[in-house]
């Protein structure tokens, strides 16, 4: 099967929708592609049940369609899922879906992208012919799960964050989360509230605060340096947590909203994980040296054994193994190169759109920036 348009958007979570959305705003043509047999598989699929949007939502929308005005301040996945199925039906996005993008290919003679697409049920190809090619195949494209020695041969069962739906499988059972980040600070809590023995390995360095204390610095930044602002935050946070180092929990030098700036990592907004490790419920470990069957060993030399691992561990992008000719835009992991806000734009007709770890809010901005832009060279 051949099409040819003018846009293809390979990906249909919030950052292909949105793109699509301005898109039709414009008028400009476009397909859209999808290897799962759903939209937004990340919130629908991989994510676990007490998820809600870490950010209010006057920071997680996507362009040209405001949240219910009755909708809460972070709101629920299953809110947000239905959001997105709103969003679908309005500019009337058509995802070929359980269609992997498996190459594409810039032609320097005929100035335009040839892509590859496969249906996974039937294996039937789908070329495509666009002047454009938007990269939105998200950041957590893939689950990421470090090396460790023996894992393979771990006697318990090891799963990823995004397996994981409910603490209520793992009632009784000895688990360990490896990851500090926002999954697995909440995935702990909700481990450890279904009475399982939770232990959660913090590898590094993190800034734990309150949802609340987030929202405020978000605002507060739009006004006043980011420097003022995070030593507010610091100090407004170990005011609520009190000492944390003592529990194991580091926090990173520079400030939570300036950490996310330079590097993307996020600060944790704690769900009640502090409070089950301050009393002792949930326990701090650190980094593993090596599995032996089911028993889990430190590097401070302690082990201990587990039925459960979880990893908590982030994902990867890969966009790197499909996109050829991307390396004016990405880099070897299938981040951009470039830093924001200028990430977004390749040449020859190539963006991305959600891959400059900015959550929601990055995203409703690449897809504005990137629809306006081929919209000034379309007409051109
Ligand atoms: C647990 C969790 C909580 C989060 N909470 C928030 C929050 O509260 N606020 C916020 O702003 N951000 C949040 N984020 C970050 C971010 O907003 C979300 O990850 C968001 O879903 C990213 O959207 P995306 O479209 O870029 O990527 P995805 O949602 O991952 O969508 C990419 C799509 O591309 C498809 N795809 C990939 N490769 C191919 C291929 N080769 N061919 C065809 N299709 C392909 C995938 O199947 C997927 O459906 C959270 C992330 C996680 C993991
Ligand atoms: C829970 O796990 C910890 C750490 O491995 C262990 O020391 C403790 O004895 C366990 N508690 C129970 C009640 O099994
Ligand atoms: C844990 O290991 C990582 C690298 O894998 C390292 O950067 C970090 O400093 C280690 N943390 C501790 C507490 O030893």
């Amino acid at each position: 099967m051949e099409e040819q348009t003018v846009v293809l958007i390979v990906g249909a979570g919030p950052a292909g929708l949105a793109t699509a959305a301005c898109l039709t705003k414009l008028s400009v043509p476009y397909a859209i592609v999808e290897r799962e047999d759903c939209s937004a598989s990340l919130w629908r699929n991989r994510a676990y049940d007490r998820l809600k949007l870490h950010l209010a939502k006057e920071f997680c929308e996507l362009p040209h369609m405001p949240y219910p005005e009755d909708a809460p301040t972070y709101i629920p996945k299953d809110q947000f899922v239905k959001y997105l199925d709103n969003y679908i039906e309005h500019f009337d996005i058509r995802p070929k879906y359980h269609t992997t993008i498996e190459s594409c290919t810039y032609d320097e003679d005929r100035k335009c992208w040839f892509s590859v697409a496969r249906a996974v049920a039937t294996s039937v190809v789908v070329r495509y012919t666009t002047r454009f090619l938007i990269v939105a195949s998200g950041e957590n494209s893939e689950a990421n799960i470090p090396v460790i020695p023996g894992l393979h041969d771990f006697a318990g069962e090891a799963i990823h964050s995004s397996r994981f739906k409910s603490g209520a499988a793992y009632s009784g059972k000895k688990v360990l989360v490896v990851g500090c980040g926002n999954s697995g600070m909440e995935i702990a809590y909700d481990l450890a509230s279904h009475g399982a023995n939770t232990s959660i390995v913090v590898r590094s360095p993190v800034h734990v605060m309150t949802k609340e204390i987030i929202r405020l610095g978000m605002t507060l930044v739009q006004h006043i340096p980011v420097n003022v602002v995070d030593d507010l935050l610091v100090r407004l946070a170990n005011f609520v947590f009190g000492d944390l180092l003592s529990h194991g929990i580091v926090r990173p030098k520079i400030g939570p909203l300036g950490l996310k700036a330079e590097t993307g990592r996020s600060a944790v907004l704690d769900v009640g994980t502090v409070g089950l490790i301050k009393k002792g419920i949930i326990k701090v470990l650190g980094n593993i040296s090596k599995i032996k069957g089911n028993i889990v060993e430190f590097e401070n030399g302690k082990e201990s054994t587990f039925d459960v691992i979880v990893f908590a561990t982030g994902y990867k992008s890969t966009a790197n193994t499909w996109l050829k000719n991307g390396e004016s835009m990405l880099n070897n992991a299938g981040l951009p190169r470039k830093e924001f806000p200028n990430h977004w734009k390749g040449a020859n007709g190539l963006y991305c759109a959600g891959l400059a770890r900015r959550g929601l809010a990055g995203i409703a901005m690449d897809a504005k920036n990137i629809a306006n832009d081929i919209l000034s060279s379309y007409h051109a």
